[in-house]
């Protein structure tokens, strides 16, 4: 199995993303709230790029079938049902429910990797079952941190060294890694103890602080919660049978 990461969040080259399974992790917050809807009961999600294409895509689906989630500046948008935050994404909201999510980087993310192999929604609260599904597919892999507005992210690349590092410990497959894959491993380890702490550090961490939604930080440090790998494909978000 051969693990490569990208560390700056752009369209990566097609001929690497044809034969690899991707995971697309944005731990503050986004991919953190869609593995929790996943796991309380959410129809699908739908990640899009823009908010008018939300309410547009929203109106093509029966009405009452459909909620709309995501933020602006760490913020509800205006018109939706749901901000950001994976606290919200309970099951009395959104059991059965469809999902149309627009955030900074996450829901962009799956557009920029949409021509991927297998395209998992990655986050610390579901991270053991995203390394069980990667060690038995044995698939060559590219882990796609969504990152800070187009910047490197400190959180993200964290949850990305760990899933690297739990793969290497299971020790069923042989592992190459790229000096990406170093990095983002050795930067796990220097966090292991204490994954907040990154999230303090980092700059959407502190923003998020700064805009009252500091509980959010050690909720989504939480690993191990979920036992469920959403996978991207034809443009939703679903838990495969
Ligand atoms: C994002 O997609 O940029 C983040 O998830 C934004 C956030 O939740 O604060």
């Amino acid at each position: 199995m051969h693990i490569d990461i990208q560390l700056i969040p752009s369209a990566p080259d097609a001929d690497l993303l044809s034969n690899r399974a991707v995971i697309v992790i944005d731990v503050l917050r986004a991919t953190s709230a869609m593995v929790h809807a996943m796991s309380q009961g959410a129809a699908e999600i739908i990640p899009v790029i823009k908010v008018k294409e939300a309410f547009q895509v929203a109106k093509t689906f029966p009405r009452g079938s459909t909620l709309l989630g995501g933020e602006k500046d760490t913020r509800k948008i205006q018109g939706f049902d749901l901000g950001n935050s994976p606290r919200e994404y309970i099951a009395e909201k959104v059991k059965g429910k469809r999902l149309i999510m627009k955030t900074t980087n996450g829901t962009q993310a799956f557009h920029l990797v949409a021509s991927g192999g297998e395209i998992m929604v990655g986050s610390f609260f579901n991270i053991g079952a995203t390394v069980r599904r990667c060690v038995e597919s044995d698939r060559d892999l590219l882990l796609f941190p969504s990152g800070d507005e187009g910047n490197f992210s400190l959180e993200d690349t964290v949850c990305g060294g760990m899933l690297i590092d739990l793969i290497i410990k299971r020790g069923e497959r042989p592992v190459a890694l790229t000096d990406a894959s170093h990095c983002a491993r050795v930067l796990y380890q220097r966090f292991e103890t204490n994954l907040l702490e990154a999230f303090y550090l980092s700059r959407h961490g502190k923003e998020l602080v700064d805009f009252g939604l500091e509980d959010d930080l050690p909720y989504c440090a939480q690993t191990d919660m979920f036992d469920v790998v959403p996978l991207y494909q034809k443009g939703a978000i679903r838990i495969s049978d």
